[in-house]
């Protein structure tokens, strides 16, 4: 083990209680403590509840003397036994603690803290059998882990699940960042609904409460087992709702992704689980700092670590994508000699060590055409391997190889101990996978037992290569890169590419991104794209970014091979290409100085002694004040911006960026203002070294006063940007009802009319197109739901956009009633009203009824009616804008 090892402190302090046999338990009483069991994180912060209720198992979580989780289910079905789960006792429990230091080979920090406490529980069937499940917990500051194991005993030999039963019964119908479950794919958007609208999710799946306190839940070390998706659990296995009861629509239930003969999972006892994650965090920049799945996986494996290098690459890649290039040979082909050396030769120039190369196989004639038949031992003639690699490697530049399996699993596996020796020879360390395309044989499912196999094996074999692996279509991360650091960083996302060739990803997926997918590890999304609008090649098609923004996604999202995506000669002589040379693929520390899931993020990181920032926002133009908490405050230092000038806007002018130098001290705060889809980004170097890593930038610099006094004019500059976005889309069921208006909305802000607060559509961040404006009068609407039924939740959606004189309602009511003329009150808010012409929000507030029964549901709203005495329209008419009525 290598020196970093801080001295590990394990301490297992056996607390046992043993029963005997199940049938001494049998006779004891039923509120006995030895039927319930906690557990504290460390800093005692998160507690879990496991109980046997009358032999069943579950566990509830509380944080900070809250509940998030109510009890909730644990257990097991089989296809060749009876189920595991009900009738048991506790045979036994064990408690610990560990605490250790570790060192990752690669990672956003130089070294991670891992102290929990432990719990594993023994449980054994009553009756006839007998069996055993152990349940064993982990209680972490940032969050919470579970895992089952099945040990070899009488009664459970060879195992096959049919399902998994546990569940996560939330305490509240929390707000979730949700994206739909897909047995193949993760590459979706993330939708935002309460948790009651979430159908059926793959993981990660992030929640917030009312108090602000976040929670993600994915799994840790998934080995051999199959990936795990969440059903809500007022939808059957079969996709049918159950008459919705808002305990139901606030549990989420683990629906494993099956084998093509419908089994889950394969195995024999003794059997162990992947951790059930839970990570919990008083905020979304707390928890975008958690280690929780990495401190969940086993320490390396790999001894010589010196080949697993991060690094940056160039590659022949977009080019294929926008349809400059083909992928297979012909008149387009990408992967040439010639334009290889091109890209080589760029590397070189600009200190990237790595190029990448698709399409430079034989076979790809055969891609997406059913059956992928690829050649990973031959290249196509007009590319001449060998002689490729010599002539990088007298560059200081090594080639990442290409594997684009199109899900013909079979296939490559034939091929894939040739296809490593094959690269090992050439001297490539790092292959880029892919398994675009319909699985093979047919089936299975890309994130089933049979591909998680798959996956760990290539991971396993590239490390006796000596290879590193940048996966495509992958599984999930669950944090084994700490087990096999060779396995760099992955996809498993919407990516760049989309820009490519679909209506794109909207600015908002990617501050989504740090709070879901890149919770559980690296993402090689292929930012960098400079000539955003590739109308030379794809005029109907974009990336919906500044340029700036693209800058600032090297520090948002982290991977340690971190790909400069676009054709290189869109990078020569751009100033802005300067921060992609200068930001390490590579990092010491992390901090997240600002965060709020799907609206905006700022994260500085640390390599050696400079820090790098980047800020995004979503469609809507922000302010953020951000403090250097992390610097010496006495200390001086030199800073380069790159930042949205005055008329950038994302749909018309893209790419026009300010790039300025300045001198501050650690204690200064910086006013970073971003545009619709906008970004900034920066290097903060100490005044000393700012002579040689900021080599060019001599003579007096202006002081950061100079950039934030700008901060006004930006604000009034980016308000007029029409920002990006497709309406927002809800399920619920008011959806097409009647609606009865009593006062005039105005003709200038329909938002399509009558239906316009049922028709499915939420308002969105562009007050222009999606919400019903009321003009200093009162809203009252009714809606008739055509027959009497229990009703969970009413919503209702306002915006505050003080700049436009649009104002929160001074007191909103829900009303509900059976014959539409008796009507009982059942909810009554006051929200906060705007106190500065900066003041945008948009608020959903929601009533739960918990199934009341009713027919027609009213919504009363007072207008403000006149613009506050603090505000430029004083006096003047004020308005109301809402939009949908959420109904569930
Ligand atoms: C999909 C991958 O995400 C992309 O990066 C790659 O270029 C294509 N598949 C072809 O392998
Ligand atoms: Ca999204």
């Amino acid at each position: 083990m290598s020196h970093w090892m801080m001295p590990c402190l394990l301490l297992f302090t056996a607390l046992v209680m043993c029963f005997g046999s199940g049938r001494a338990a049998e006779t004891g009483p039923a509120t006995d403590d030895r039927e319930s069991q906690s557990l504290s994180s460390p800093d005692g912060s998160i507690e879990v509840r496991f109980t046997l209720e009358q032999g069943t198992p579950q566990f509830a979580v509380w944080f900070e003397e809250g509940p998030l989780l109510t009890p909730s289910p644990l257990g097991f079905h089989f296809k060749n036994a009876s189920p595991l789960i009900g009738g048991f006792n506790i045979r036994s429990v064990e408690r610990g603690t560990f605490e250790e230091v570790w060192k990752p080979v690669w990672g956003t920090v130089e070294s991670i803290h891992n102290h929990y406490h432990e719990m594993a529980i023994t449980l054994v069937e009553e009756a006839s059998l007998n069996r055993e499940m152990k349940l064993v917990f982990r209680a972490f500051d940032d969050g919470l882990a579970f895992r089952y194991v099945l040990p070899e005993q009488d009664g459970l030999h060879e195992i096959q699940i049919l399902s998994e039963e546990t569940g996560f019964s939330f305490a509240g119908d929390y707000s979730v960042w949700w994206s739909p479950a897909d047995f193949n794919s993760y590459e979706h958007l993330f939708k935002n609904t309460p948790l009651s609208f979430v159908e059926a999710a793959n993981t990660p799946v992030t929640l917030e409460t009312p108090r602000g306190v976040t929670i993600c839940i994915h799994e840790a070390d998934l080995t051999d087992y199959a990936g795990m998706t969440l059903r809500n659990a007022a939808i059957s296995r079969k996709g049918a709702v159950h008459p919705s009861d808002s305990i139901a629509n606030q549990t989420l239930l683990c629906e494993l992704v099956p084998w093509p003969d419908g089994i889950k999972v394969k195995g024999t006892a003794r059997l162990q689980t992947p951790w059930r994650t839970i990570q919990v965090a008083r905020n979304p920049a707390r928890l975008g700092e958690s280690h929780l799945l990495l401190n969940l996986n086993e320490p390396n494996r790999i001894e010589d670590t010196s080949w697993i290098k991060p690094k940056k690459y160039v590659g022949i890649w977009w080019g294929m994508h926008i349809g400059k290039w083909t992928w297979h040979a012909g008149p387009k082909h990408g992967a040439t000699t010639d334009q290889a050396k091109q890209y080589i030769d760029f590397a070189a120039a600009h200190g990237f060590p790595a190029v990448l190369i698709e399409g430079w196989n034989r076979g790809w004639e055969s891609w997406l055409s059913g059956k992928n038949e690829q050649d990973y031992t031959r290249p196509y003639p007009d590319f001449g391997i060998e002689g490729l690699v010599v002539y990088a490697r007298e560059r200081g530049v090594e080639i990442i190889g290409h594997h684009e399996t199109g899900g013909n699993v079979p296939h490559y596996e034939e091929q894939i101990d040739a296809a490593f020796a094959y690269y090992k020879r050439l001297g490539i360390r790092a292959i880029k996978t892919g398994y675009a395309g319909r699985m093979h044989p047919p089936g299975q499912h890309h994130h089933g037992q049979w591909m998680v196999r798959h996956y760990r094996m290539v991971v396993e074999k590239a490390a006796k290569y000596g290879m590193m692996i940048d996966a495509h279509e992958p599984i999930k991360d669950t944090g084994i890169s700490r087990t096999w650091p060779n396995m760099m960083t992955r996809e498993g996302s919407r990516g760049m590419e989309y820009n490519a060739w679909s209506e794109g990803n909207p600015p908002e997926h990617t501050t989504v991104l740090p709070f879901t997918r890149l919770l559980t590890g690296p993402l090689d999304y292929t930012p960098g794209i400079f000539d955003l609008t590739f109308n030379e090649y794809k005029p109907g098609n974009r990336v919906h970014t500044t340029l700036a923004r693209q800058l600032a996604y090297y520090v948002v999202l982290y991977s340690p091979l971190q790909m400069a995506a676009d054709l290189v000669e869109n990078y020569e002589n751009q100033p802005a290409f300067r921060f992609i040379e200068d930001v390490p693929a590579d990092w010491d520390d992390t901090r997240f100085l600002a965060a709020q899931i799907g609206n905006f993020v700022a994260i500085a990181r640390r390599s050696g002694n400079e820090w790098f920032l980047g800020a995004i926002t979503d469609e809507i133009s922000r302010r953020l004040e951000l403090s250097f908490d992390f610097l010496d405050p006495a200390g001086d230092y030199v800073v380069q911006i790159y930042t949205d000038a005055l008329d950038t806007d994302w749909e018309h002018n893209p790419a026009a960026m300010e790039i300025g130098t300045y001198r501050m001290k650690g204690s200064d705060k910086l006013q970073a203002v971003l545009p619709s889809g906008g970004g900034l980004a920066m290097r903060i170097v100490s005044a000393e070294q700012s002579a040689v890593a900021l080599a060019g930038t001599t003579g007096e610099l202006p002081d950061l006063s100079s950039f934030n006094n700008t901060a006004d004019d930006r604000v009034t500059a980016y308000a007029m940007i029409r920002p990006f976005g497709a309406p927002n889309r809800v399920r619920h069921a008011a959806i097409g009802r009647p609606i009865q208006i009593t006062q005039p909305w105005s003709p200038k802000y329909t938002a399509g009319g009558l239906g316009a607060l049922v028709d499915g559509l939420r308002g969105g961040a562009n007050h222009d197109v999606s919400w019903q404006g009321y003009e200093a009068v009162d809203l009252e609407a009714v809606i008739d739901l055509g027959q009497e039924q229990p009703i969970n939740t009413i919503g209702a959606g306002f915006l505050q956009k003080a700049a436009y004189w649009v104002f929160f309602p001074t007191e909103i009511t829900f009303a509900v009633s059976s014959d539409g003329s008796d009507f009982e009150t059942v909810a009554w808010f006051r929200p906060p009203v705007a106190t500065s012409e900066d003041d945008f929000a948009i608020e959903t507030v929601t009533r739960d009824l918990a199934g009341t029964r009713a027919r027609y549901v009213r919504v009363r709203a007072r207008n403000i009616g006149q613009c506050p005495s603090w505000h430029r329209g004083a006096g003047r008419k004020a308005w109301l804008f809402v939009d949908e009525i959420i109904i569930q």
